[in-house]
């Protein structure tokens, strides 16, 4: 029961609801009141006087979402009301991943080594300093709360001449000093993405001088490893090396395993996870879906798999459409077909469902969208990935019960990224607030039609505001920019 006096009333009163409560723990039916920014009473609603009461008839109360694995390091700033992301139930959004953040990086020339073309042109980068991207976070007052990683390969890009080599000394302290800053100035931690171009000739010891700086601040380090195919359990152990070596937690980033010739690696690779666990700090995340997206890799384009255009600089038009078409109409071989797309984008069918169910059984992975926010025909995940685990995942397929769903998408994440006070449904907590209904709840994106709202989320509060009610974003953008407090990780 709150201790709320009657004299001071909430401004809302969620009554005839469910609360899911984000520790894992079976739903119970109570009343939930907010007040400003925060949850004042989770109870019997007796005696507790509203400005406003919506009656749910039976809905799930949840935290907000966390969206761990995201690519909104600009969208946040340039469609700040962030329909792809509130329409799924997300409040937070954790940028910067895969070694490509927008900040600290001013481009000066046009071209961009991979991955960083996820996150727009090369004009795109015009923060020299992480605290004016965070200055700039702030101006646009996103719909969503963001917590920010500092990119390996943009620390690289804005202070090496070229990408392709590893860094020297003097590289790697310029680097170090540029995300000691950032990181001084509220950035959470550092992500690689050591499979793409643009750093895959940085050495693990470059990685661990790195990820010592992010240490000293109690920043956490989240990775795209450098191989998710043949060499998947090689790269597991890289990663722990590098946690182990530098004294910091890591995150496996969309963990998976890619091409039919590895399926089942999985076994393998979370084994090694839970035993590592033991001994040092490790999380993961997912996308649930068996295809992958990013740039466009002529080298994927040899026929051994189905691969989708999402977007392409020269040839705009072709986006949607498999490359095995485009070859086919432009009379020439996939590959060459994919390299008169770049630069591009593409969707690539090379995962098993059986690798993401035992993924998404396993008890510490939370959920990350990976959405690309600017592709012109994106991966569904972007707008469905949070409804496909609770509608597919946990109520169709059994993977996981809605309970549990929450759990990862909401106080593990919180625990794990060092939130305090938000990822549970708890008198005092940030209402961060997610109302779906369990029975209807759906991804409605498809890779046909990737750009739909999802089904069964009816109403999204961040910081204590409307971000999305029925089938609208709200009128409010209350999202802040989070800083990581490791001391949260207790509560979890
Ligand atoms: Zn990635
Ligand atoms: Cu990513």
């Amino acid at each position: 029961m709150s201790d709320t006096p009657s004299s001071m009333p909430c401004d809302l009163l969620l009554t005839g609801g469910f609360i899911v409560d984000g520790t894992g723990s079976p739903a119970y039916a109570a009343c939930l009141g907010i007040r400003d920014d925060r949850i004042v009473h989770v109870g019997d609603g007796r005696g507790i006087e509203a400005r406003r009461v919506i009656d749910l008839d039976g809905l799930a109360i949840a935290p907000g979402f966390i969206d761990v694995h995201t690519h909104d390091d600009r969208a946040v700033l340039i469609d700040p009301a962030m329909p792809a992301k509130v329409s799924q139930g997300i409040t937070t959004v954790v940028v910067g991943n895969c070694g490509a953040s927008l900040a600290p990086f001013r481009a000066e020339d046009t071209d961009l080594v991979a991955p960083l073309g996820i996150l727009g042109e090369a004009g795109v980068f015009r923060f020299h300093r992480f605290r004016d991207y965070v200055a700039a976070v702030e101006e646009a007052r996103p719909a969503v709360n963001v917590v920010a990683l500092v990119g390996h390969t943009t620390l690289r890009a804005s202070v090496m001449d070229f990408c392709h080599r590893p860094a020297t000394e003097a590289e790697i302290e310029a680097m170090s000093a540029r995300l000691d800053e950032a990181l001084r100035d509220g950035a959470s931690g550092m992500s690689t993405g050591l499979f793409y171009a643009g750093a895959r000739q940085a050495p693990t010891e470059e990685v661990i001088a790195l990820a010592q700086v992010v240490a000293r601040h109690g920043g956490l380090y989240a990775t795209h490893m450098r191989d998710e195919a043949s060499g998947v359990v090689d790269s597991v152990e890289e990663t722990l090396t590098i946690g182990r070596a530098a004294n910091v937690p890591v995150v496996i980033s969309h963990h998976k395993i890619n091409g039919a010739e590895n399926w089942g690696l999985s076994k393998t690779t979370l084994a090694r996870i839970s035993q590592a666990m033991d001994e040092q700090e490790v999380m993961l995340d997912l996308y649930p879906y068996a295809a992958a997206s990013t740039v466009l890799l002529p080298e994927r384009c040899d026929g051994s798999m189905r691969v989708r255009l999402s977007w392409s600089e020269p040839h705009p038009d072709q986006a949607g459409r498999d490359i095995a078409d485009i070859a086919r109409d432009w009379g020439c071989s996939g590959e060459e077909a994919a390299r008169r797309l770049l630069p591009g984008g593409a969707i690539y069918f090379m995962m098993d469902e059986e690798d993401i169910k035992r993924i998404l059984a396993f008890p510490h992975t939370m959920i990350g969208s990976d959405g690309l926010p600017h592709d012109r025909h994106p991966h569904p995940r972007l707008w469905g990935s949070f409804p496909r685990v609770l509608g597919h995942y946990a109520r169709e397929e059994k993977v996981l019960t809605t309970e549990e769903a929450v759990r990862r998408m909401t106080g593990l994440a919180a625990a794990n990224f060092g939130l305090p006070e938000r990822g549970l449904i708890r008198e005092g907590y940030f209402a961060d607030i997610t109302v779906f209904d369990p029975a209807t709840v759906k991804d409605r994106a498809s890779y046909d039609e990737p750009q739909q709202p999802a089904a069964g989320i009816h109403l999204v509060m961040v910081n204590g505001q409307i971000a999305w009610q029925d089938t609208s974003v709200g009128p409010a953008r209350a999202g802040r920019f989070l800083r990581r407090s490791p001391a949260a990780q207790a509560q979890g």
